[in-house]
């Protein structure tokens, strides 16, 4: 193995880490949602958990599972709210074995419900250093019962993959009635570390014929390894989106998009569309670094969330691989008008931000535009403004990209932008009025009968009893 291309090989010396060094049943296919809106996930959802699946099952729970940074055990955690993921109890399913092909690194499991019965699909290696450590390859444990959560776990075996290669993070999803497997794989003849692939399965780990979907090829899939990995599937509006994650796990890590008419043969390489830029990377005025192996899901509401992991920090020292700092992330997922997916930029940690607009200005969104703070058609991260429980119930408001500012209404009622806890007379704070149908007012608290109005593409304070102040929430 070309140790320039090996995704995982290393020296001999640091392959003798220790190896304690130290995710079903359906992607989204999108549709109601099942409990209305409970409290709001607060980033990181879950600390030290990478390559999350989450979904939603029809016995109304979430259940959760990713690497652990070990990577010597399966877990799984599961809640009645995205939200509840966070404290939720987490379950050890299966511990990796004392010793063969299944006693190294565990990565990336993903659990589905496959003719009514449990499978937890995830990579695995042996362990006993060398390179031998990164020898990975697809396999599954199956559940001896209905629920995941208490039955007992057992190994079924190898995916037989169409290489006898390194081949990692599996994806089953069912399109169109057929249940389909996604994988990443290194293909003897090709020089990168893993390329992604599709086919239709015929059994929890057999598949038909292999379709190659997408090479790393664009700088931005190249650095520091040459990966293609991690795919997941939204259906959305007649197409279906295939996200995947591309380059090294460190910053440079980035989500990748692959989209087909939902109607067209998915093994047909040609019907897919690459996008030839990454579609959700690094955002340093968040601070989330190397965002990627997403999943999709849908909240409580029935609105599709992005599933992710990244990291808060930049500099890493020694292998990515065994940092255990990517935190599993979500944030809404929206679509432009033309249908596409809009993944904006990783909204950092707190509270989940919400959008407004105006539907008395055109549908004018709340938003900045540098440093000020205007009402108009702006790019998505620019409108997602995170609401932060102040005083006495009352609440500040700052934009995800602008992290240290916070709206501030001035005496003579415009609106603009001020550090973060500097109103003494509350003039950055607002009380959130909810009226019927879910629209929101905020009052200033230092004007009173005053609320936030978009103004002419700007923003200031004005009577509540004018439209211009009742904001509809996205
Ligand atoms: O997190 C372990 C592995 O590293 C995952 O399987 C892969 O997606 C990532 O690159």
């Amino acid at each position: 193995m070309s140790i320039a291309l090996s995704r995982r090989t290393f020296a001999a010396g640091a392959a003798l880490l220790p190896i304690a060094c130290t995710s079903a049943g359906r992607s989204v296919m999108g549709g109601p949602g099942a409990a209305s809106p409970l409290a709001s996930p607060v980033n990181p959802l879950v600390k030290n958990r990478a390559d999350a699946q989450i979904f939603q099952h029809t016995d109304g729970y979430y259940y959760m599972t990713g690497s652990v940074p070990e990577y010597d055990r399966l877990v799984l955690r599961r809640a009645k709210t995205l939200a509840g993921l966070t404290t939720a109890e987490e379950r050890v399913l299966w511990h990796h074995e004392a010793s063969g092909p299944l006693s190294g690194f565990i990565w990336a499991p993903e659990m589905h419900e496959i003719d009514g019965k449990w499978y937890m699909h995830f990579a695995a290696g042996p362990s006993g250093g060398g390179e031998d450590v990164f020898r990975i390859r697809t396999y599954a444990v199956q559940c001896d019962g209905p629920d995941p959560m208490t039955g007992t776990w057992s190994t079924l075996g190898e995916f037989k993959a169409p290489w006898d290669s390194f081949n990692l993070d599996s994806k089953v999803f069912v399109h169109r009635g057929q249940r389909y497997f996604t994988w990443a794989q290194r293909e003897p003849g090709i020089e990168t570390n893993s390329n992604l692939y599709i086919a239709k399965m015929t059994g929890p780990l057999t598949v038909g014929p292999a379709t190659r979907l997408s090479v790393p090829t664009y700088d931005w899939e190249i650095r520091g390894f040459k990966v293609n990995e991690g795919a997941a599937v939204i259906e959305h509006a007649g197409k279906l989106f295939m996200t995947y994650s591309a380059s090294a796990t460190d910053d440079r890590y980035c989500l990748g998009l692959l989209s087909i008419d939902a109607e067209a043969d998915l093994l047909v390489a040609s019907n897919w569309t690459k996008s030839p830029v990454p579609v959700f990377q690094t955002c340093v005025e968040t601070s989330v670094y190397g965002p990627g192996h997403n999943d999709f899901t849908l909240d409580e509401q029935g609105r599709p969330m992005l599933v992710y992991h990244g990291r808060d920090y930049k500099e890493i020292e020694g292998d990515p691989l065994f940092n255990p700092d990517r935190h599993t992330r979500v944030q809404r997922l929206y679509f432009s008008a033309d249908g596409m997916p809009d993944f904006g930029v990783p909204v950092g940690n707190g509270p989940l931000p919400e959008r407004f607009f105006n539907p008395a200005a055109k549908g004018a969104f709340l938003g900045n535009e540098g440093t000020r703070i205007v009402s108009g058609a702006l790019p998505l991260a620019q409108t997602q403004i995170r609401s932060l429980p102040a005083e006495a119930g009352s609440v500040r408001l700052s934009p995800i990209l602008l992290r240290d500012q916070v709206l501030s209404a001035g005496v003579d009622g415009r609106v603009g932008l001020a550090p973060f806890g500097q109103g003494g007379d509350g003039s950055d704070r607002f009380r959130r009025r909810t009226l019927a149908g879910g629209v929101v007012q905020f009052e200033s608290i230092a004007q009173p009968g005053k609320g936030l109005a978009a103004i002419d593409g700007t923003v200031a304070l004005a009577p509540l009893g004018e439209a211009r102040t009742r904001w509809s929430v996205d």
